[in-house]
C-alpha cells in the first residue's frame, strides 16, 4: 500500500477525526489549525472534542509518529522537510444571515495552497460546500499558482455523524471522489484503499451535490415524521407505530424516523439552509426544502407548547432539562434545539435546573443559557422541578429511577421530546406525560 504524506486543514469534528483516521490508516498526516488553543491542546495530547473512540487512535498514531500539528497552512505543507501530497481543506464553512454558506476560509486555505506547493499535489475539498465551488477552489489556486505548478482539485465529501465519527470515517457506507483526472482518481483510491470501501467516482459538481442531497433528504425524513406526529397528536394515534409500521417497508427503512424535537446540529440546519440558497441562486426555488426547515421550527417549539397546556402559569416555575446536545454522544451544541427550548422557556420566567454529561461547559458559553442553573446528574437537576423535560435522548436517561424522579419533583410533569418512555407505563406511576405524536 503506497503512504502518503497529507496535510489536513481544520482540526475540528471532521479534520481531527480525519487526519487522525487517515494515520491509523498508514499516511503520515499533519493537521492545521487556526485556533492556537485547541492547537495547544492538541500538541499536549488533549482532545479538545467529545468524540467516543477518538482518543484511543488518537494517542495511537501520535505515538506512532503519524500524527503530528501545525499552526499554519505554509508550515503544514513542508512538515519537517516532508512536502504534503495530498492537502484536505476540513475547515468551517457557518452559515450567513442569507443561509449561504461563508466560504471565505476555504478561499483563503486555497490561495496559501496555491502559493506554496512546487510539485504536484491533490487539493481535497471535504468542508460541505455549495455546488461549483471546487471549480472557484480551482480557478482560485489558479490565479495565484504563479510557478504553474501541476495540482488537481478533488471533491470528498464527508458522511460521518458526530458521537460514531470514528467507525463511520472507517467503515463507510461510500467515499465519493468528484475529480477531473484520472491521475487524482487513483492517488485517492490509493489514500482510500485500506478501509475497501465502495468508491463512486464522479465528476466534481456531482459530488458536492451529492452531499447537499443526502443531508437535506434525511432532514426531510425528520421533518416528514415529525409533521405525521403532528398529525397523530391530532387523532390519537401513535406515532411510534406509524413509524414502525412505515419502517418495515424495505423501500422506506426504519432510520431517520424518530418523532422529537427536530434536527439541530452543525450539518441539517445549515446544510439544508444553502442548498436552498444555491438552487434559489442557479434559478430553481426548492419550495419542498422551504417545508423542510418550517415544519422543523416548529418541532422544535414542541415543549414550550406542551409545557403550557400542562402548567397553566410559567412565571416562576422551575423545569429540569435533561440533555443540551443535538444528540447523544456529543458536546457539540451548534444550532441544538436545546437553544431554542432555553430561550423559550426563559422568555416565559421558567426557571430552568439543565444536565447534560458532556455538553454543558459548551452550553455555558451561549447567551441563551445565561441564568440556567447547570445541575451535578439527572436526579440534581430534578430537585422541585414542576416539569422535566427530556430534550436529548441519552440512553442514562432512559435508565431513569422513576420512582425517585417522581419523589424529587415538585409536580410529576414529564415532555418526553424524544419518546424515551412508554405512555401507559409513565401514567401508570403516576406521571402526568406526554410524548411526542403519542397519545
Ligand atoms: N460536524 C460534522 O458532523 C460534519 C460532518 C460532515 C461534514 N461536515 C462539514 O465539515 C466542515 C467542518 O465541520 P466541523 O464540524 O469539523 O467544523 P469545526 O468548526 O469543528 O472545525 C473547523 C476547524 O477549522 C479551523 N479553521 C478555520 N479556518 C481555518 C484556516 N483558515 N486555517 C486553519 N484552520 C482553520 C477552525 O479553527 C476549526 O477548528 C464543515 O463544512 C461541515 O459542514 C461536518
Amino acid at each position: 500500500m503506497k503512504k502518503y504524506d497529507i496535510c489536513v486543514v481544520g482540526a475540528g469534528y471532521v479534520g481531527l477525526v480525519t487526519g487522525a483516521c487517515l494515520a491509523e490508516i498508514g499516511h503520515r498526516v499533519v493537521c492545521v489549525d487556526s485556533d492556537p488553543k485547541k492547537l495547544k491542546a492538541l500538541k499536549a495530547g488533549r482532545i479538545p472534542i467529545h468524540e467516543p473512540g477518538l482518543g484511543e487512535v488518537f494517542r495511537r498514531v501520535a505515538r506512532s509518529g503519524r500524527l503530528s500539528f501545525a499552526a499554519s497552512v505554509v508550515e503544514g505543507l513542508r512538515f519537517k522537510g516532508r512536502r504534503a501530497e495530498v492537502v484536505f481543506i476540513a475547515v468551517g464553512t457557518t452559515p450567513r444571515h442569507d443561509g449561504s454558506a461563508d466560504l471565505s476560509a476555504v478561499e483563503a486555505v486555497a490561495e496559501t495552497i496555491a502559493k506554496n506547493i512546487d510539485s504536484y499535489t491533490v487539493v481535497v475539498d471535504k468542508s460541505t460546500v455549495p455546488v461549483e465551488t471546487g471549480e472557484w477552489v480551482s480557478r482560485t489556486i489558479q490565479r495565484f499558482n504563479k510557478s504553474g505548478t501541476p495540482y488537481d482539485v478533488v471533491s470528498n465529501p464527508e458522511f460521518l455523524s458526530e458521537g460514531s465519527a470514528v467507525r463511520d470515517f472507517m467503515q463507510p457506507d461510500r467515499v465519493i471522489l468528484g475529480v477531473t483526472s484520472k491521475r487524482a482518481e487513483t492517488l485517492m483510491r490509493e489514500v482510500y484503499a485500506p478501509l475497501k470501501a465502495v468508491v463512486l467516482v464522479t465528476d466534481l459538481k456531482s459530488a458536492e451535490l451529492i452531499k447537499h442531497a443526502s443531508n437535506s433528504f434525511l432532514a426531510t425524513k425528520i421533518s416528514y415524521i415529525n409533521a405525521v406526529a403532528n398529525l397523530c397528536e391530532k387523532v390519537g394515534a401513535d406515532v411510534k407505530l406509524v413509524a414502525q409500521g412505515m419502517g418495515l417497508d424495505r423501500r422506506i427503512g426504519p432510520m431517520f424516523l424518530n418523532a422529537g424535537l427536530g434536527f439541530g446540529g452543525f450539518c441539517f440546519p445549515k446544510d439544508l439552509e444553502a442548498f436552498y440558497w444555491i438552487s434559489k441562486q442557479k434559478g430553481y426555488d426548492f419550495q419542498l426544502l422551504k417545508s423542510v426547515k418550517e415544519i422543523n421550527e416548529h418541532q422544535k417549539g414542541w415543549i414550550a407548547r406542551k409545557i403550557e397546556e400542562k402548567l397553566w402559569n410559567l412565571e416562576g416555575k422551575t423545569v429540569a432539562m435533561l440533555g443540551l446536545a443535538f444528540k447523544p454522544d456529543t458536546d457539540d451544541m451548534r444550532f441544538a434545539p436545546s437553544v431554542d427550548v432555553a430561550h423559550k422557556l426563559k422568555s416565559r420566567g421558567v426557571n430552568i435546573r439543565a444536565f447534560d454529561p458532556v455538553a454543558m461547559e459548551r452550553a455555558k458559553e451561549l447567551p441563551e443559557f445565561a441564568g440556567v442553573k447547570f445541575a451535578k446528574d439527572e436526579y440534581d437537576a430534578l430537585k422541585g422541578a414542576d416539569a422535566l423535560a427530556v430534550v436529548t435522548e441519552w440512553p442514562r436517561f432512559k435508565a431513569l429511577d422513576l420512582k425517585r424522579v417522581k419523589r424529587l419533583m415538585r409536580t410529576p410533569v414529564v415532555l418526553d421530546a424524544r419518546n424515551l418512555f412508554d405512555p401507559a407505563a409513565m401514567r401508570e406511576l403516576g406521571f402526568d406525560y406526554a410524548g411526542v405524536g403519542r397519545p
